[in-house]
């Protein structure tokens, strides 16, 4: 049965592997400094993963925090919605491995790719689904591992140095109080920036073989990235979305108590913040210590800001995101 309430955030959780990589851990690997990579991304260190830390193991103990912070069961949840650009296997989904772990035969599991805006793609699909009354208790998860698909070469180091492992879970549900919940999401994409930040090979474009041996050679293996091309196009889409967010439901910039941006780059963030003439402290930063977990990151940041008190019950939210596709989106949400 449709509700005609609206979804909100039951609860929140994050897992982060215990291995911390420092800029000098990086520095005796490839030519790089501390200082290089600090200022230009505001990075400082990053998490890389295990063997049994895969996406689908990361993002249940993600997701089992999430269910506990909703004061949920794990069997109240019905529908699981993973976002990653670095599933456990080409197929099938790391939904399906994480519904396993949890233990969940038969619920609905879903994946979504979209990369850092994933998670927002998440949301709003969980959102709409709750709304409809297809679904109740949603289990949306970002999870990635990056640091085994890296270039450790001078090569790859642009974008190797910006990369971190980890995992975010919320779990999103109904409410009947009218003033909270989420009050739009705004999704956009535009696939002709597609190999601007792209991960060419393996894939099924190549014949006849998916997997060609040229791309251990050629390094298409490799995520590629134009950086100055995906600077500028952030901090031009970001000020956009979250315009469009306000104008949409009637809220002024001042309205925003928290604007929680996925974390790519310090700078990138501190300048849509100026553009936006949005007080710095009023928004979230965790690259410091994670680097650009992907589809984790809004969720990680997000629970961190939670878990501060910057973010109660009550509070305004503006989350925000962008990356590979071009995608970018934005999500108001009364806490
Ligand atoms: C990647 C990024 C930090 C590079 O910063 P930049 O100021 O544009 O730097 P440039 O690419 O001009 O490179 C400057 C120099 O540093 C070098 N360099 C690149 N990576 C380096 C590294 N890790 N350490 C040291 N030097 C590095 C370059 O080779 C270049 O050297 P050159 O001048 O001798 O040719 C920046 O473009 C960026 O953050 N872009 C957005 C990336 C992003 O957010 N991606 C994820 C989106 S979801």
């Amino acid at each position: 049965m449709a509700h005609d309430a609206a979804t909100k955030i039951w609860g929140t959780g994050f897992y982060v592997p215990p291995t911390v990589v420092t800029n000098d851990d990086l520095a005796k690997r490839f030519d790089t400094s501390d200082e290089w990579i600090q200022q230009r991304s505001g990075i400082k260190e990053r998490r890389y993963s295990t063997a049994e830390d895969t996406p689908a193991a990361m993002g249940e103990k993600a997701a089992r925090k999430a269910i506990e912070d909703a004061g949920l069961e794990v069997s109240d949840i019905d529908t699981i919605i993973v976002a990653s650009l670095s599933p456990d296997h080409d197929f099938p989904g790391v939904a399906c491995f994480v519904q396993h772990r949890l233990g969940l035969p038969g619920t609905a599991c879903i994946d979504i790719r979209n990369q850092c805006t994933g998670l927002l793609y998440s949301l709003a699909t969980a959102d709409a689904f709750i709304r409809v009354g297809q679904a109740k208790h949603v289990l949306v998860i970002g999870t990635e591992v990056h640091s085994t698909g890296l270039d450790f070469s001078n090569e790859g180091r642009d974008v190797t140095v910006l990369f971190g492992d980890g995992a975010a879970a919320m779990v999103v549900g109904p409410t009947d109080d009218p003033k909270r919940g989420f009050l739009t999401h705004c999704l956009r994409a535009d696939g002709s920036g597609a190999k601007q930040l792209w991960i060419p090979a393996p894939g099924s474009s190549y014949f006849p073989h998916r997997a060609p041996k040229s791309m251990y050679e050629d390094r298409s293996m490799y995520p590629q990235m134009n950086g100055r091309a995906v600077f500028k196009f952030a901090c031009t889409k970001l000020p956009e979305i979250i315009g469009e967010a306000l104008a949409k439901t009637g809220y002024g910039q001042d309205d925003i108590d928290v604007l929680v941006p996925h974390q790519a780059n310090m700078r990138i963030n501190e300048m849509v913040a100026k553009q936006l003439g949005f007080p710095q402290d009023k928004v979230v930063h965790n690259i410091q210590k994670y680097g650009n977990t992907t589809a984790a990151s809004v969720g990680i940041a997000f629970h961190e800001a939670k878990q501060d008190g910057r973010i109660q019950e009550g509070s305004l939210v503006m989350l925000a995101a962008f990356g590979s596709g071009f995608t970018w989106a934005a999500s108001l949400v009364r806490i």
